[in-house]
């Protein structure tokens, strides 16, 4: 059987393509605080970041990534493409394979479309999924584990308490998947009640008041409210939101006295978490944009190890 080149979700890695993902991206980041900065490892890859909604951490990070392993990358310019003239993505992907380019980043509002699109492939390529609707983003749950485990070692005793707009976060969802494989002790969903999943993941439970569950928490995940994923606005109002469910440095004194705080970002201060938090000392955040690149460097060069195997 010909060896599966994409990445699309969490689910379909096994654990131990899992940590080896997590250690490859480490061992990247200690050769880059030992100075080492380039590798040849994917000099004869051409990659396109195919971003059809907005990012900046993603997009850029996967562009480093690919610029520290030697490939040409490009960023695919959606407003000047033939998207615009009703081509699809089929079509402009077959197009960009023509051309020789064989891995493609994608983002994009339809939660099944990297998925969809690694089907219909006819040549070999690799589909790698970089946040699509609101279930799916896989190099993020890898780059929040590997955050959480440059601090605590042992996933087996951790409480992970996640706050916020649950229902709309691939982020939230693709890191339940992660801490789920990786058998964390305790996963609590905290927010309003119309933004907690109807039925909670296995492993994970639901509540609506903060407080309690931040008692001997060891990771805090803050979210963003994703209002360009909401039919209607779904919280009474920001002020409410934030009295409830806002991260305060009070808040994060109920929680263990080494916890730390994520927040995959983009983040709105004031909202979801306070800048006495957002830049504090329990905070991660700029941690995890920076092992975002060692991330995605791991995930490129697994891929086009799988790549080299399906052509072989
Ligand atoms: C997230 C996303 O796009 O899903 N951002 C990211 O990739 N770091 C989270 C968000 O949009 O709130």
């Amino acid at each position: 059987m010909k060896p599966y080149t994409h990445l699309i979700d969490i689910k379909q890695l096994h654990i131990s393509e899992l940590l080896h993902l997590l250690d490859k991206a480490q061992t990247f980041k200690n050769e880059y605080s030992s100075g080492k900065r380039q590798y040849d490892l994917l000099k004869d890859m051409t990659i396109v970041n195919l971003f059809f909604e907005p990012s900046t951490r993603t997009r850029i990070s996967f562009e480093i990534a690919a610029k520290r392993l030697s490939a040409t990358i490009i960023n695919f310019d959606l407003d000047n493409s033939s998207a615009q003239k009703g081509e699809t993505i089929l079509d402009t992907i077959y197009t960009l394979q023509a051309m020789d380019c064989q891995m493609f980043v994608i983002r994009h509002k339809e939660t099944d479309m990297a998925s969809w699109l690694a089907k219909q492939l006819i040549k070999p390529a690799a589909i790698i999924n970089a946040g699509t609707g609101s279930i799916s983003h896989p190099t993020q749950a890898l780059l929040d584990t590997l955050t959480i485990k440059q601090h605590k070692k042992n996933f087996e005793k951790l409480k992970v308490v996640i706050i916020g707009d649950i229902i709309h976060s691939r982020v939230a969802t693709s890191l339940i998947e992660a801490l789920t494989l990786l058998q964390t002790k305790e996963i609590c969903l905290v927010g309003p009640e119309n933004l907690l999943p109807e039925h909670p993941p296995l492993k994970t439970s639901c509540h609506l008041k903060l407080e309690p569950t931040l008692k001997d928490a060891d990771v805090i995940v803050a979210l963003r409210l994703q209002k360009e994923r909401m039919e209607t606005f779904m919280v009474d109002s920001i002020q409410s939101f934030h009295m409830k469910y806002g991260l305060t440095e009070a808040r994060v004194s109920l929680a263990k006295p080494d916890v730390i705080v994520l927040h995959p970002g983009p983040m709105n201060r004031d909202i979801e978490i306070d800048d006495k938090v957002a830049d504090g000392p329990h905070s991660v955040i700029l941690d995890q944009v920076n092992n975002g690149i060692f991330i995605r460097m791991a995930v490129l060069d697994y891929l086009k190890s799988k790549l080299y195997e399906a052509k072989a």
